[in-house]
């Protein structure tokens, strides 16, 4: 699609860009992963497969079924995940962003190997006050940012038919007390900090929304698309409770349950 054509700032004389309308059939999806062993397996579903190093950064670009696609760990935190998205977005072109990952679940409804799909996302741990509201992004006046109900509804049809269909693999769900894994959508929180500990949890409770699940990178992503005007989905795998208990089984968490739900209900959001 061509850009629509600039204009000229009278005032500074400098050239006002533009920017692209969101397309509403995505022509090159980006999709980000939080850990690199679900990277790894959403990586085993392109064809095509190319790598491009920018920034510390392997982004390996092909074709997932018929769809083009880039796909790159994010690195951790607001700022790594931001840079990443940014670079996905100017330099790649990509005009449609999901990110999946594991978070912390803060509600009490949720279990370990739960599905939270955001549909509003914030940035608990951001406080400019005086000068802005608590929680409230300087100079956007938003505390909440909302991806598109439509892409959330397919990704919500997404986890639920790969948790029901039989490419789910149960085999290690004993090892984490999974049993009926659910599919929510919701609020998700992200700051710069690994929640371990009861204060911290309470802290969180105190966005002025009931909080689902708490992470560190997906209120960044959401920001970085919405002033890019990129639709954009993040989805979570629950693997702790943001508790003292957090740490621990992490790692084989992740490879064992997680990196098989992000590439699974990948595959079924592109199908
Ligand atoms: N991602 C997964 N678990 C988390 C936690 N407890 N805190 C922050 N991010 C997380």
């Amino acid at each position: 699609m061509l850009n629509p054509p600039n204009e000229i700032d009278l005032k500074t004389n400098c050239i006002i860009a533009k920017q692209r309308p969101s397309t509403p059939q995505s022509k090159h999806i980006a999709i980000l992963g939080a850990m690199p062993q679900e990277v790894n397996k959403i990586i085993e579903l392109m064809s095509e497969k190319e790598i491009t190093i920018i920034a510390d950064r392997e982004y390996h670009s092909g074709y997932i079924g018929p769809h083009k696609a880039t796909v790159v760990f994010s690195r951790w935190g607001k700022v790594a995940a931001s840079s990443t998205v940014t670079t996905l977005i100017t330099h790649f072109g990509c005009d449609c962003v999901v990110f999946t990952g594991v978070a912390g679940a803060v509600s009490d409804d949720l279990n370990i190997g739960d599905i939270v799909i955001a549909d509003s996302t914030c940035q608990h741990d951001v406080d400019a006050r005086p000068l802005f509201e608590r929680f409230c992004i300087p100079l956007t006046n938003k505390s909440f940012f909302k991806p598109q109900e439509d892409l959330v509804q397919k990704a919500l049809n997404a986890a639920k038919d790969f948790i029901a269909s039989d490419e789910l693999n149960h085999k290690n769900f004993h090892k984490f007390s999974i049993e009926e894994p659910r599919v929510y959508k919701g609020l998700i929180v992200t700051g710069d900090q690994f929640i371990t500990d009861a204060a911290s949890h309470e802290a969180i409770q105190s966005v002025p929304e009931v909080v689902m699940a708490v992470e560190m990178e997906g209120a960044a992503v959401a920001q970085v698309c919405d002033e890019h005007q990129v639709p954009y989905i993040i989805f979570r795998t629950i693997s702790d409770k943001a508790d003292h208990s957090a740490n621990i089984d992490f790692i084989d968490f992740i490879e064992d349950i997680a990196s098989q739900y992000s590439a699974g209900i990948i595959k079924y959001f592109l199908a």
